[in-house]
């Protein structure tokens, strides 16, 4: 097939929502063909781990079901700071190929599990300002976890082509929705069910990461502590439905108080960022995943750690298909970032 159906689709296999999208390019542009997305049991996924891979696996092909998505190539993440670890390092200059020979080597003191255990990969960032040495970003990734994840989707008809991290799923979502400007820096933050993904980009290039534990369950069992209500309702909540008699304004109070954790935890990156690691301000902060959506929390956390938070929109530079309902995805948008930033990722693209 001369114009066969080469691009994958992008699978965000989240602690939540299991959520789909299909990019193509189109006349020198990106064009939306596909997204879906449903939400997953409890308890599927804990900490970037695979519980139950036999029902993880229908649920896939539940979502291909229901997207009538064809396309066999898919492009996956993991993530997990128990999984992956993302280091800046300093190396003596060496070329490409030298740095492959070697990254082994040099990965061991960086990596905390047997060397022998982790896919290593690396990307060598240029020349620091003292002679002779360079910056490289190391990623190091278990290896029983991407072949966890690599036979659920194998289990569920898919192949999968790359297997790639969250944080640099959003920023390559960001990479083609924003310009990159080298004299600010911007904090991507992904706010899952159950996760917090950081990745500080400064001057275009990713500088900072971070998985924390905690996402926006916590404000699910708030709720459901709070008003005695099932998930379900607590769901509805978030979504600023008014439900058995609990105001928006209870509601608000209550998800207010469960954001502690997840303030502190991107207050305590973003403080490590300014002091310790680059000594400059981070100009604003770009939200996605669930957590986005959910009405108010926005403006809590930007006044919170008294930034400016803008809600992430990774189809700025993205048309959506007429096929599609654009009112809902462009609803939904944030909770996208992750599966579109996967979605554009190709074949040896880098
Ligand atoms: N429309 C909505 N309004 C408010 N909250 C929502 C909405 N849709 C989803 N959420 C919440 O967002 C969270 C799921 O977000 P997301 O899909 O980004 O997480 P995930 O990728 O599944 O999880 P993780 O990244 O932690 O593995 C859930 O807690 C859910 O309650
Ligand atoms: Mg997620």
């Amino acid at each position: 097939m001369l114009f066969g159906e080469k691009t994958p689709i992008g699978l965000d296999i989240g602690a939540g929502f299991l959520k789909v999208a299909r990019v193509k390019e189109a006349r020198g542009g990106y064009e939306l063909e596909d997204f879906d997305m449903i939400p997953l049991p409890p308890e599927l996924i804990v900490d970037g781990s695979i519980i139950d891979s036999l029902r993880l696996s229908d649920s896939i092909k539940e979502l291909l079901r229901k997207s009538r998505i064809k396309t066999k190539d898919a492009v996956i993440s993991v993530s997990g700071h128990s999984s992956v670890i993302i280091k800046m390092i300093t190396l003596p200059e060496m070329s490409e190929e030298e740095l492959e020979e070697s990254i082994k080597f040099e990965a061991e003191q960086y990596v905390p599990f047997d060397i022998n255990d982790v896919n290593i990969d690396f990307q060598i960032i240029g020349p620091r300002d003292e002679p002779g040495q360079m910056d490289v970003i190391l990623v190091a990734v278990k290896k029983d976890v991407i072949n966890e994840y690599v036979s659920v989707v194998k289990d569920a008809g898919l192949n999968p082509v790359i297997v790639d991290v969250d944080v640099f799923a959003l920023e390559n979502m960001y990479e083609l929705n924003y310009d990159i400007s080298a004299a600010k820096n911007v904090a991507l933050v992904d706010i899952g069910a159950s996760s917090i993904k950081m990745n500080i980009i400064k001057g275009g290039i990713p500088s900072f990461t971070r998985d924390g534990p905690v996402g926006s369950n916590l404000h699910s069992e708030a709720l459901q502590r709070e008003f005695h209500i099932p998930y379900e309702v607590a769901e509805r909540l978030k979504r600023g439905e008014t439900v058995e008699n609990i105001s928006e304004e209870e509601a608000r109070a209550v998800i207010e108080a469960a954001s502690e954790e997840i303030f502190n935890e991107i207050g305590r990156s973003l403080e490590y960022f300014r002091t310790s690691m680059a000594k400059e301000e981070v100009a604003e902060l770009i939200l996605s995943g669930g957590c986005a959506l959910i009405a108010g929390f926005p403006e809590m956390l930007a006044e919170r750690l008294g930034i400016e938070v803008k809600i992430a929109d990774p189809f700025q530079n993205i048309a959506i298909s007429k096929r599609l309902d654009e009112a809902y995805i462009r609803d939904i948008a944030p909770i996208a970032a992750v599966s579109v930033g996967l979605a554009i990722r190709r074949v040896g693209d880098r």
